[in-house]
């Protein structure tokens, strides 16, 4: 699915590391996709302000793959991560409610949310406090590899940016 695509990125003993994200936005002049994220989550310390990020979509109605990489970019404060944070909506942001982040050993199986919010709908109040724990990731797309799946002949092209001016080539699939 194009809207949860598989996000991955370097750890710090320099292995590859993955996980699927939901897509928020895709800005196509500018090359750029959009996620939200807990800061407190290890991805956000692999990727911080201009790591490598590989990101990999498939679409079954038109068996299109996408492979796509660029430099990774987290905000947590500023325009960009306040505007993101009010547009999503309330189960969204309850999210970022959990006491301890993503990734943190629990001795029970748990959502890690605080009590009052678990299973109903938060308020705005209730939410607000998750503003500090949320985070955009933003990725600036550098060469995307397209590929078609098809029974007459599967289709494939390579497509790089070079400051800005996009040059690209098909490629035996
Ligand atoms: C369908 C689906 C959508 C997800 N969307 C997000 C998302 O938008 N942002 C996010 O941080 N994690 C999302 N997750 C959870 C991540 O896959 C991952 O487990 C979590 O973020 C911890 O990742 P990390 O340990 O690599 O930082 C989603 C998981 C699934 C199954």
């Amino acid at each position: 699915m194009m809207h949860t695509p598989v996000v991955a990125s370097i750890d710090q003993h320099g292995l590859p590391d993955q996980r699927v994200m939901v897509l928020r936005e895709a800005d196509r002049d500018r090359r750029l996709l959009r996620f939200h994220t807990d800061i407190r989550s290890p991805k956000v310390d692999q990727i911080g302000d201009g790591a490598p990020v590989h990101i990999l979509a498939y679409e079954a109605d038109a068996r299109v793959q996408l492979r796509m990489s660029g430099l990774g970019r987290v905000v947590s404060d500023g325009p960009e991560a306040d505007a993101a944070w009010a547009e999503s909506s309330l189960f969204a942001r309850r999210c970022y409610l959990a006491e301890q982040g993503p990734g943190s050993q629990s001795g029970v199986p748990t959502s890690g949310l605080p009590t009052q919010v678990e299973g109903r709908k938060p308020s705005e109040d209730q939410v607000a406090p998750g503003r500090t724990n949320f985070a955009v990731l933003m990725v600036r797309i550098d060469c995307m590899d397209w590929f078609s799946l098809a029974q007459a002949g599967h289709r494939r092209a390579l497509v790089e940016w070079e400051g800005g001016v996009p040059h690209g080539r098909w490629l035996v699939p």
